[in-house]
């Protein structure tokens, strides 16, 4: 069995971050959305992946080299223009021979894993294997229509009115069956070929469509709110750890990283709380479900509930939360006697300032 990850898209809802880096690699807790993928793929025990992306394809293969970091196989598959999951799946179609396969997108998040999700696929072997997830509000999903017996009668790609509340998870098993399936379809109103719209050609074929329902964690990170949520969950399973250095006026409460090379002076941080390599911490307070990334400064300070990309600055500003802050961006105080707000920030960015 071989994986596919898909790690193109145009990430419009996680603008202005998707202007500089593909939407798979923003940080929860400090490790990339793509990264937890490839360790669930790992642990069903593929060892061959294609990862699928467009024009940020370098960084891609940048982020995660030939794989072996993680015990994969990883191959670079080029996609001309984002045309739909399911042409994806056309362009890797050598890579993928006659394998089964799990396509996996790589912005979804499934924090305990697809062991049971995969070990119901190779029971059973169905044409096609979907994850299935109750929300409240499925109309940004695909949407599932199960027979009593747990079998697929019908998925709609986001209808306005959803006959269930069975949202698709971006995780899906497939024979070569679904090759033709995809061959046999169209590009849909939005002009793309849906991999819905492919399972849905199984089905009208008599194929046998078996949905299996995930109740763990699970978030498609299309938006900052999504993925602050996420890193809100990832943080507070995680374990406290000092590899870096604490100076005797810091106080550390709850569950803290410190980072190698770290150093956290006359602070006060709150776990669940990551503070990445080499990041320097002075005379601020962090609070709770904050990640810091590596090579910050952070400085007079007070911020909670956001994550700080790499290399980014803060002084003298107080109570930033629920904030998500780009690579080496910078936050200050203005000096004491500006007029205002100074505010310079590139396109699609959102600043909401507290009155
Ligand atoms: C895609 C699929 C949708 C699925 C979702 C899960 O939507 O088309 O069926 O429910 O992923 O993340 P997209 O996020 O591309 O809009």
């Amino acid at each position: 069995m071989k994986a596919l990850v898909l790690s193109g898209g145009s990430g419009t809802r996680l603008r202005p971050f998707s202007h500089s880096m593909p939407k798979q690699l923003i940080p929860v807790a400090n490790k990339p959305v793509l990264d937890y993928v490839l360790e669930n793929i790992r642990d069903i025990g593929i060892r061959d992946v294609g990862i699928v992306s467009g024009d940020r394809i370098d960084h891609i293969g940048a982020a995660v080299g030939d794989g072996s970091r993680f015990g994969l196989d990883i191959t670079l598959l080029r996609q001309d223009a984002p045309r739909g999951l399911a042409h994806a799946v056309l362009v890797a179609r050598d890579f993928l021979g006659d394998d089964d396969f799990v396509m996996y997108l790589g912005d979804n998040m499934l924090l305990p894993g697809i062991e049971d999700a995969a070990a119901a696929f190779r029971q059973d072997r169905p044409a096609a294997q979907v994850l299935v997830h109750k929300v409240p509000d499925p109309r940004a999903f695909g949407v599932a229509e199960l027979a009593p017996d747990g079998s697929v009668q019908r998925l709609v790609e986001k209808p306005r009115e959803p006959r269930s509340d069975l949202a698709l998870i971006g995780v899906y098993f497939f024979t070569p069956a679904i090759h033709d399936a995809i061959a046999a379809i169209g590009p849909s109103a939005r002009g793309e070929l849906e991999i819905t719209d492919a399972i849905q050609e199984l089905l009208d074929r008599g194929a046998f469509v078996k949905a299996v329902e995930y109740d763990g964690y699970w978030k498609d990170t299309g938006e900052v709110a999504d993925v602050l949520e996420c890193n809100r969950k990832v943080l507070s399973d995680m374990q406290g750890r000092v590899e870096g250095h604490v100076d005797e006026h810091s106080r550390l409460s709850g569950d803290v990283v410190i980072g190698p090379g770290a150093r956290v002076v006359r602070s006060r941080i709150t776990g669940p709380a990551v503070i990445g390599a080499g990041s320097l911490i002075e005379d601020s307070q962090i609070s709770a479900y904050t990640s810091i990334g590596a090579d910050c400064v952070l400085s007079g300070t007070s911020l909670g509930d956001s994550i700080v990309l790499d290399g980014a600055r803060l002084s003298g500003v107080s109570d930033i939360v629920g904030s998500l802050i780009g690579r080496a961006a910078t936050v200050a105080a203005a000096p004491v006697n500006a007029e205002g707000h100074r505010i310079v920030i590139g396109d699609h960015a959102g600043v909401e300032v507290a009155a």
